[in-house]
């Protein structure tokens, strides 16, 4: 039997947060010991045609962690020894914040998604910054995701940003203005035009590069349409899409369909595809696509949608340790057969 089908049992048995919790505190134990070079092994898939470069970064795969999973960056080698090709760190907030009350999380278990309403929980921009300045972190590119903090008005929310990337700016490849999430209250409000641009344009002027915006699945047409010529203008590095949903398909069968907060995982795959279809084909920089990618074949329909890299979270919980390296090695299938000879070659093969 496969590890992780009979620990995830285990794990399901526990509420969501308290089983990433435990998750967390294994791959914290293991960081920097031996062990890392064991699952390295293990889980690593070195091949290259899985590389990417992408906003002068250079992915030695195309599978990365997504915003979230590890907030506070306490676990970024970990997560490269699992075989990860890039890991995005935050949502950093300038305040350190302890987020909603719990519970927080949910799965859903027969839709393969999760709810959260977390509400940007993470330790804060000068002890995230701190901890990236003092661990040794891995030679895979590391994001910085930014959001703003709760306390801090929307007319003011450049400055948030800004502090928060004053912080990790040296210890981070790539930098995210994340406006998507669901659980700040009028934070998606700053994907208009006119406070999207102050955002971005106060941390070009600190210097921020690479840098990309995060969107959200529920933004109108006009509005992704607006946000995606801003990219192009400002000449922005890049574009996430996407973040969770407030949407609730009435496909959802779980009892916990009703919850408030963003939704993840299986039931947003294939509009998250779609959204990197329509900013692949409006944009000119790459696109990085996350949204319920399970498998290689999820993994590959996104990357023939546009994205030069995916990320994902929920595939992580259902899927287990093995889902880079089973991604990474169905990846090497799926070119085989289509005749491609890297992922970079297949990289919006399906746009017109
Ligand atoms: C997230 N996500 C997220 N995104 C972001 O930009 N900043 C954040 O702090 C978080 N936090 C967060 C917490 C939890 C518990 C979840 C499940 C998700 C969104 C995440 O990065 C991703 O965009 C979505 O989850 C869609 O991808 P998956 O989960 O379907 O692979």
């Amino acid at each position: 039997m496969h590890g992780y089908d009979a620990v995830r049992p285990l794990l399901f048995q526990l509420p969501a947060e308290t089983a990433h919790g435990t998750v967390h505190t294994v791959l914290e134990a293991i960081q920097g010991t031996p062990v890392e070079r064991l699952l390295d092994a293990h889980y690593g898939v070195d091949d290259a045609k899985l590389t990417v470069s992408a906003f002068d970064q250079s992915f030695p795969n195309p599978v990365g962690v997504a915003a979230g999973f590890d907030k506070n960056a306490q676990i970024p080698s970990a997560l490269a020894s699992l075989g990860f090709g890039h890991v995005e760190i935050g949502g950093v907030t300038a305040d350190a914040q302890d987020g909603n009350p719990k519970p927080r999380m949910f799965r859903l278990r027969e839709d393969e998604g999760i709810i959260n309403r977390m509400g940007f929980n993470n330790h804060g921009a000068d002890r995230i910054g701190a901890r990236m300045a003092t661990q040794s972190l891995p030679d895979i590119p590391i994001g910085a995701n930014i959001g703003k903090s709760k306390a801090t008005p929307l007319e003011s929310a450049e400055e948030d940003y800004l502090y928060s990337y004053e912080r990790v700016s040296a210890h981070a490849d790539y930098f995210v203005v994340n406006v998507s999430s669901p659980n700040t209250p009028g934070l998606r409000e700053l994907q208009n035009r006119e406070n999207l641009e102050r955002i971005l344009t106060t941390l070009q002027d600190a210097g921020a590069s690479p840098l990309l915006v995060k969107l959200s699945p529920d933004l109108p047409e006009s509005a992704t349409e607006e946000a995606l010529d801003l990219v192009t203008e400002l000449g922005l590095d890049g574009v996430i899409a996407t973040n969770t949903t407030i949407d609730r398909p009435n496909t959802l069968r779980s009892q916990y369909r009703k919850e408030d907060g963003g939704l993840s995982g299986r039931p947003i795959q294939s509009r998250a595809t779609e959204m990197i279809r329509f900013a692949a084909e409006r944009v000119d920089v790459p696109v990085v696509g996350v949204g319920g990618v399970f498998t290689a074949e999820d993994a590959y329909r996104k990357i023939r949608a546009g994205a030069h890299v995916i990320q994902l979270y929920t595939g992580l919980v259902y899927r287990g340790p093995a889902v880079a390296r089973d991604i990474n090695e169905g990846l090497l299938e799926l070119l085989d057969r289509d005749g491609f000879d890297s992922v970079e070659d297949a990289i919006g093969a399906d746009l017109d």
